[in-house]
């Protein structure tokens, strides 16, 4: 038999939706008709969040509310701390994040109300705590104790004074906080659908967002930051990028945090992540990872050229572990982080598929696929008992 040819869904417009626009050829990113560049400059990962959430952007009032509303959801419930406790230390921190969220359902008593405004309230909670579930998670593993969140800081200041128990200066909080706006959302990607895909079946949200996770814990989506740091550590010096990029593409490896589904030219994020991680080195006077990243970008755009032809480009993933690391945030937490940036998204999205006004309201989710099984004719194979088999 024939079948299909798999090609991911590529190209294939599946719904409508107002959160997020990308025009692959040229490189663009829009979230609800504002440009990510805009955004990256003049907004904060809150007003971000809130634009996502609400379809625009916040007056004054709104975003001082939505902000300490925010600040006053990030506690985690207690039970949720005994249990991050009992989890075995070396448990990936992608795992435990898609194994906790669920579990904040626990202690929300809205959990199955499925309204729009409960939904929204769901979101909020989930973009507050999942920043707190990363650094309480790292800290517990490393017998370290959680740091409570202060709510006089902003969300990404937060993330990293929960994290190292230090207020970051100004400069490197923005630079957290813009990349926290440049990975709050992405159309539909790999984990949003996912998350779509769930919310569907009008499951509740904690569940959808645990799809999500699971989904973004892959090294060909989300997972390829923590995977480009490995590669950076393996290759650790200028000198060995050429030997290194043309040893893997001769055995028909991926470049970590090159390609992109949709981008045929430089992923604008990746412009963005470019220019935090060479500030960050500059400031910081650590050029290692920035310029190990910079130049296996060049040799890996060269060496594809050369062998396919074509062009490659760096994508979201490639210079956030650049900076990250400069930020003093562990490898395998650095798609945690990622997670933590695209709630908005995720939550956005969420409730575009179960809350939709545009009519025909979205269906449940029910792909069709060809067989190319076992076949023995109309009447089917025959079965053999047990005991009749060899
Ligand atoms: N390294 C080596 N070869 C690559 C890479 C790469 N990073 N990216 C694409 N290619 C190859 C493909 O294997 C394909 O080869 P083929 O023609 O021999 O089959 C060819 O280039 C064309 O690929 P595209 O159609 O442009 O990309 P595709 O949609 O197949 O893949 C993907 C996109 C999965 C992201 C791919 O580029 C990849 O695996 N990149 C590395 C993993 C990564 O960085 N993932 C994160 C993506 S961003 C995100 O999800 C948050």
């Amino acid at each position: 038999m024939q079948g299909i040819k798999n090609i991911g869904l590529r190209g294939i417009p599946i719904a409508d939706t107002r959160i997020c626009a990308i025009d692959g050829e040229k490189g663009r990113l829009v979230y609800r008709g504002y440009d990510i560049f805009d955004l990256a400059r003049n907004s904060t990962f809150e007003e971000t969040s809130y634009l996502l959430l609400y379809e625009t952007l916040p007056g004054k009032k709104e975003l001082e509310i939505f902000r300490d509303t925010l600040a006053s959801q990030r506690r985690l419930p207690a039970g949720i701390v005994r249990h991050l406790k009992k989890r075995k230390k070396t448990a990936h921190s992608m795992d435990v994040l898609q194994s906790v969220v669920p579990m904040l359902a626990d202690f929300d008593p809205d959990a199955r109300v499925d309204t729009r405004a409960s939904s929204i309230k769901k979101g909020m909670k989930l973009i507050a705590r999942i920043a707190t579930l990363v650094a309480y998670w790292d800290r517990i593993r490393k017998n370290l104790d959680p740091i409570r969140p202060d709510e006089k800081l902003g969300h990404a200041a937060n993330f990293l004074y929960m994290l190292k128990g230090e207020i970051p200066d100004k400069e490197m909080a923005r630079d957290l906080d813009i990349c926290f706006i440049v990975h709050a959302e992405h159309s539909f990607n790999a984990s949003t659908f996912a998350a779509r895909e769930v919310a569907s079946t009008r499951a509740n949200m904690y569940s959808c967002v645990s799809a999500a996770l699971g989904a973004l814990s892959g090294e060909l989506h989300g997972g390829a930051n923590e995977e480009v740091m490995k590669m950076l550590s393996e290759i650790d010096n200028i000198n060995r990028v050429e030997k290194w990029i043309k040893a893997r593409l001769d055995a028909g490896g991926l470049i970590m945090g090159m390609g992109h589904a949709v981008y045929k030219t430089m992923d604008p994020r990746a412009r963005i992540l470019k220019d935090i991680s060479e500030r960050l080195a500059e400031r910081t006077g650590n050029r290692k990872w920035f310029e190990l990243s910079r130049k296996i970008e060049a040799v890996a755009r060269e060496e594809f050229m050369i062998r396919k032809g074509k062009e490659i480009y760096s994508n979201v993933d490639f210079y956030s572990p650049s900076i990250y690391c400069d930020m003093g945030i562990d490898p395998d937490l650095f798609t945690p982080v990622f997670a933590a940036a695209r709630m908005p998204g995720w939550c956005a999205h969420i409730i575009e598929e179960k809350f939709a006004e545009a009519q025909p309201k979205p269906a449940l989710y029910r792909p069709d696929a060809e067989y190319i099984g076992r076949y023995c004719g109309n009447e089917g194979c025959e079965y053999t008992l047990l005991e009749e088999r060899e």
